[in-house]
């Protein structure tokens, strides 16, 4: 490492650690000397296919060959025609139109564009711990840290925000964490902002950042209820969700419902930066045409690094594969909790698993922070989450095996000794 290289980064970045890798494979990063590190982190649950899976590749370096470069108002690269294609076979039979850009952010705010010109209603509503992104519009949907906030106010207006049913921090039984937010939400619709200027309600199906916090299946089923009845839109961000994390190809499928608008990125690209906004097309044909767009969505390499990546999920059963390891990962670690009886949650759905630690009653960052500071050291890289910072988020790729979950635990409980 150099490091006077390294002051050239600008230091708004945060980092998890300082290894320069050279290679990626599968669940593995090398750095130049070789050493290898278990990559648990999916680099912020992007590479559900693995770091450099042979077909993404292939399909990268084809397409680079030819055109890499098809600005989709200009020409229609065939790549992302067959994008659209390709999503069109994983997504509900009713959200059957895509909308191609770069980011999660970059998507999420396009879904709320689509949503208050849709509906011509104005408002929007969220769910305290939320992670929507960091440009002016998506920094205001999210709160699950007042860092992300904090002296960039004031933010667009128009948001509120309402309880998420996070039933370990209430600690309620769920049906009352339920019964809770969903009034909490009726009150939010009569006190603060009227269900005919509310264009549109957005959730992501398990809390990602806000600490990996599944919604409870009957939260989301009546969420969809309640937006039916009022003209609202539902909003499901998949951006961390989606891909087959969650051991099925959307979250919201946990909870058999159907969202108006659903936001994809991360695991869509396998590391190529490219996002969705996904509708029905009666939906779509309310967004008039050149009221939004941009430079590079739906150019034609990212699109067909999504094209294979789509179909290695398919392909390879990715999906399953995250609800078996999932639920190995599971085991282990509800096991690990009654040895270790700070760990105060375990919870998550297929391979989007969290860890809180608590300690007297409240959440302990030190303990999290510990221990994830010990798992790097032995080389297997953990993210934390939660607005306390006191989860860690269990998201490897979805082609890890069962023998790697296994390797993973052992060195989870190696550092938990060391620290406790
Ligand atoms: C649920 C969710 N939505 C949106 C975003 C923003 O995505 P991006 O960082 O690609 O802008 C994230 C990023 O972590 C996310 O987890």
């Amino acid at each position: 490492m150099n490091t006077d290289s390294l002051a050239l980064l600008s230091p708004v970045w945060s980092h998890l650690t300082t290894i320069q890798p050279e290679r990626g494979e599968g669940i593995y990063l090398y750095d130049a000397a070789g050493v290898r590190y278990t990559d648990f982190t999916s680099g912020i649950g992007v590479t559900n296919t693995g770091h450099c899976h042979p077909r993404v590749v292939a399909a990268i370096q084809e397409q680079a060959a030819r055109l890499i470069h098809g600005q989709i108002n200009v020409v229609i690269a065939p790549a992302a025609v067959r994008l659209a294609e390709t999503l069109n076979t994983v997504t509900p039979d009713a959200i059957n139109c895509f909308f191609f850009s770069n980011s999660g952010a970059e998507a999420t705010e396009g879904a709320i564009k689509l949503a208050r010109m849709a509906t011509r209603r104005t408002n929007i509503i969220t769910f305290q711990g939320s992670f929507h992104g960091r440009t002016a519009q998506t920094m205001a949907m999210t709160n699950s840290k007042t860092v992300y906030r904090s002296r960039y106010q004031p933010l667009p207006s128009g948001v509120f925000v309402a309880p998420f049913p996070y039933t370990y921090r209430y600690g309620w039984d769920e049906e009352t964490t339920v019964d809770f937010c969903l009034h909490e939400l009726e009150l939010l619709l009569k006190s603060q902002t009227a269900p005919e200027e509310t264009a549109a309600i957005i959730i992501e199906p398990i809390l990602g950042e806000g600490g990996y916090v599944p919604a409870p299946v009957r939260f989301l089923q009546e969420l969809r209820e309640l937006c039916t009845e009022h003209g609202i839109l539902f909003i499901a961000d998949e951006v961390q969700t989606g891909f087959g994390r969650t051991g099925k190809m959307w979250g919201f499928e946990h909870a058999g419902i159907l969202p108006d608008i659903i936001v994809m990125a991360k695991g869509l690209g396998s590391g190529v930066p490219i996002s969705a906004v996904a509708a029905s097309q009666e939906l779509m044909s309310r967004w008039p045409t050149g009221s939004h767009g941009g430079t590079y969505g739906g150019g034609a390499l990212a699109a067909a690094a999504a094209v294979a990546s789509v179909a290695v999920i398919r392909d390879e059963n990715l999906p399953a594969n995250a609800a078996r390891m999932g639920e190995r990962l599971m085991d282990g670690l509800v096991e690990l909790q009654g040895r270790y009886p700070f760990i105060g949650d375990v919870r998550g759905r297929g391979l989007m698993v969290g860890t809180e630690f608590t300690r007297g009653g409240g959440p302990d960052k030190d303990l999290a922070k510990a221990v994830q500071k010990a798992c790097i050291e032995r080389r297997l890289l953990l993210l934390t989450c939660g607005s306390s910072e006191n989860v860690i988020r269990w998201i490897p790729p979805l082609v890890v095996n069962e023998a790697q979950i296994d390797d993973a635990l052992t060195v989870f409980e190696d550092a938990l000794r060391t620290v406790s």
